[in-house]
């Protein structure tokens, strides 16, 4: 049987998984990258094929710069920038240069079921810290503190996967607050901070830092496109300082120099910014449609109206268990992702995690319809 099959997913054909959480190849930007491609290889630069600086090609660190500052509406340092080869592979870096197995960190409860697994690779204590309306919740936090040592945390605070909250302004000055107390470091995963579908959330947790505590992640995966494997870390020099002088890029140079090359001219020929005011574009739509369908054909269960990224949460009430519900779904071609999956603990059972971004507007209608079949 033909299947939608790359890393991470396998969909036969006919079924609709409203569980895939990554772009539909059908809208990743192949003839864009195509002309940024040309534009790059006719300017003639071999380095571009060189081992690459440690810290990112600075070129590519001020183009970058210039372009996120626009984004968040905030002014961003190219020296502040360190390039990575996209938020997974910066996560297995921090754990490798930041802790040792056995240390503690704090998740948010839910949290992004991957980043849990690269925790597992490295052996870390995970301990889960709630979340409501408006992100962390703090006093939450502040009370775990008491009892536990972290090294970090791992928190999503922009359009959060899965939740979809975001991080108030004031609670992120409280939360660095509670870093310089505590002396714990913040990993801010902001793969989802540029895609706002109606305001400019608070800008990234960095420019909250007073102190030299906070790493913000970000990522060319959902903007641009997964394959590319190119991504950035913006903090405080002295943060960054152990990254870029460490033996994994001694050995083999900054991380992925090519593809950078690349994204700059996607930047400096205004293309990614296009590709993203479309992107944005089409998953707000697509948000709208998945959420009144919902609201229409499936009153029974309770959603959050993200303002961005990704995902719609929801819960059914208490008792019933989505993993039964995903069971039933597949005589009828339809999924989801249950809520365990984002639990550290196995809890949020009765939870579910909706993507509007890989199906188009009909398949999403149709993949509600089917699933309404069963929750009716
Ligand atoms: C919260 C979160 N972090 C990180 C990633 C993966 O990022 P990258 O492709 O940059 O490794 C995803 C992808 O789904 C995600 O949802």
């Amino acid at each position: 049987m033909a299947r939608i099959q790359v890393a991470q997913i396998s969909v036969p054909e006919g079924w609709i998984d409203l569980g895939v959480g990554q772009p539909h190849e059908d809208s990743l930007p192949l003839e864009q990258l195509a002309e940024a491609a040309t534009h790059r290889f006719e300017q003639g630069d071999r380095s571009i094929l060189q081992y690459g600086m440690q810290q990112g090609n600075a070129n590519f660190r001020n183009a970058l710069a210039r372009f996120l500052s626009a984004q968040y509406e905030a002014s961003v340092d190219p020296d502040h920038l360190f390039i990575t080869a996209g938020i997974s592979q910066v996560l297995d870096q921090i754990c490798a240069l930041h802790t040792r197995p056995g240390d503690t960190v704090i998740v948010e409860e839910p949290s992004y079921f991957l980043a849990l697994r690269i925790f597992a690779d490295h052996e870390l204590n995970v301990i889960s810290t709630p979340i409501d309306t408006d992100g962390l919740n703090i006093e939450a936090l502040e009370e775990k503190l008491v009892k536990h040592n972290p090294v970090f945390i791992y928190t999503i605070p922009s359009f959060h996967n899965p939740a979809g909250v975001t991080l108030s302004a004031n609670r992120r000055q409280k939360l660095v607050r509670l870093g310089e107390k505590h002396g714990f470091l913040i990993v801010a995963d902001e793969v989802y901070q540029m895609l706002a579908y109606t305001a400019t959330p608070p800008p990234p947790m960095t420019y909250f830092d007073t102190s030299a505590r906070v790493l913000s992640l970000g990522s060319f995966s959902k903007i641009l496109a997964p394959g590319l494997r190119l991504g950035w870390m913006q903090a405080k020099p002295s943060l960054l300082e152990p990254f870029i002088v460490c033996g994994y890029l001694d050995s083999g140079g900054g991380l992925n120099p090519f593809v950078s090359s690349i994204v700059n001219s996607m930047i400096e020929l205004g293309l990614q910014k296009d590709y993203l005011d479309f992107l944005k574009k089409t998953y707000r739509n697509r948000k709208a449609v998945l959420s009144k369908a919902l609201r229409e054909h499936i009153p029974l269960l309770t959603y959050t109206d993200p303002d961005g990224g990704y995902f719609i949460w929801s819960h059914l009430p208490e008792g019933m268990d989505a993993e039964t519900l995903l069971e039933a779904a597949k005589k009828y071609q339809v999924g989801f992702q249950p809520g365990v999956k984002f639990s550290s603990v196995k809890g949020l059972g009765n939870y579910l995690r909706f993507c509007f971004a890989f199906y188009g507007e009909a398949d999403l209608l149709e993949g509600v319809e089917r699933l309404s079949r069963i929750i009716r």
